[in-house]
């Protein structure tokens, strides 16, 4: 029974069977961010995504990213990567600070293609299955994997399915195809998450077009998904869980107690801060200047 294979196991007894996701966010799924999150109906996290390659070899780096809190759990680490021993040897380090370590391979940015990693690495299916096939060899605890889509759902199904024959034990699909970002972002495709979920039998999250509570519903409906994930609706309402939106203000407030118990760059926080406050910037605009050139957290907090 699907049931009752590893990736199952994982998702309730370690994780608790998660419903409400909160995405992995460069520069914005820090420690105070998700702390504040799981306050508000999240019952999952990811850390942003950190580099394999450099986390196993600079201890600095290290040291920069991994954020000690025993009640930030459940955590899933993310690297992106392209190569199976530094892959391999970033789990090493970081299994011990996470439930489980998630392979980017839906970045579809600019320094991703440079890179050569995220959603740059969909045309090398031996690769990809084989930084995969490594780590699980090498850790005790789970590797786990988010994707974007292709055009075709059969491709895409097929994909999944040799992930999880690779021994990814939770897949995460973000229904949009690479070049879906910036201006063509566009609507994720629920459709080809739902044929993944149909497909494989280790569990799957879906993420894209949550705005509000009402969709993750109508996306766990449509797509018999086990959770849900958001990032930019949970940037913008980090209540969206709750199913309410309560003023900016009451959510900054919190965010910032947060900051103050685990200090934190202050560049994430202004990412927050314009986010959070948005519609209050449209309506009091003189305040978007203090707020970008500020420098200090207490200039900040005033
Ligand atoms: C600020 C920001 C940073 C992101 N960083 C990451 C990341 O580190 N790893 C990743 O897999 N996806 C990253 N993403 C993509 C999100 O996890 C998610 O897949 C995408 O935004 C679609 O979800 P949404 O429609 O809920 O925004 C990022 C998105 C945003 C907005």
């Amino acid at each position: 029974m699907a049931e009752e294979n590893e990736g199952y196991k994982f998702y309730k007894e370690v994780l608790g069977s998660p419903k409400h996701v909160l995405a992995p966010m460069v520069d914005q799924s820090e420690l105070p961010f998700r702390k504040m999150s799981r306050e508000l109906g999240v019952h999952l996290c990811y850390t942003p995504m950190w580099h394999a390659g450099i986390f196993s070899r600079d201890p600095k780096y290290r040291k920069l990213v991994i954020e000690h809190c025993p009640d930030d759990r459940p955590l899933l680490f993310q690297f992106c990567a392209n190569d199976p021993e530094k892959f391999a040897h970033a789990c090493e380090l970081a299994e011990p600070h996470c439930d489980g370590v998630d392979l980017n391979l839906g970045c579809p940015q600019v320094i991703a293609a440079r890179g050569h990693y995220g959603a740059f690495l969909m045309e090398e299916w031996e690769r990809v299955e084989n930084i995969i096939r490594t780590a699980c060899a090498r850790i005790k605890k789970p590797i786990t994997c988010k994707i974007r889509v292709y055009e075709s759902i059969e491709k895409t199904v097929e994909y999944a399915k040799r992930l999880e024959r690779a021994g990814a034990k939770i897949i995460t699909v973000h229904g949009r195809r690479r070049e879906q970002r910036g201006p063509l972002t566009g609507i994720a495709s629920w459709d080809h998450i739902k044929a993944v979920k149909e497909a494989v039998s280790v569990p799957v999250f879906a993420n894209g077009n949550i705005q509000y509570l009402r969709d993750v519903e109508k996306c766990i409906e449509y797509t018999k998904v086990d959770a849900v994930m958001s990032a930019e609706g949970a940037l913008y309402n980090p209540a969206i869980f709750t199913g309410r939106q309560p003023p900016a203000w009451e959510m900054v407030d919190k965010y910032l107690a947060y900051c103050n118990q685990y200090p934190t760059n202050l560049s994430y926080v202004r990412g927050h801060l314009f986010r959070m406050w948005q519609k209050c910037l449209d309506n009091f605009p003189e305040m978007r200047h203090p707020l970008g050139k500020v420098k200090k957290f207490d200039d900040m907090c005033k």
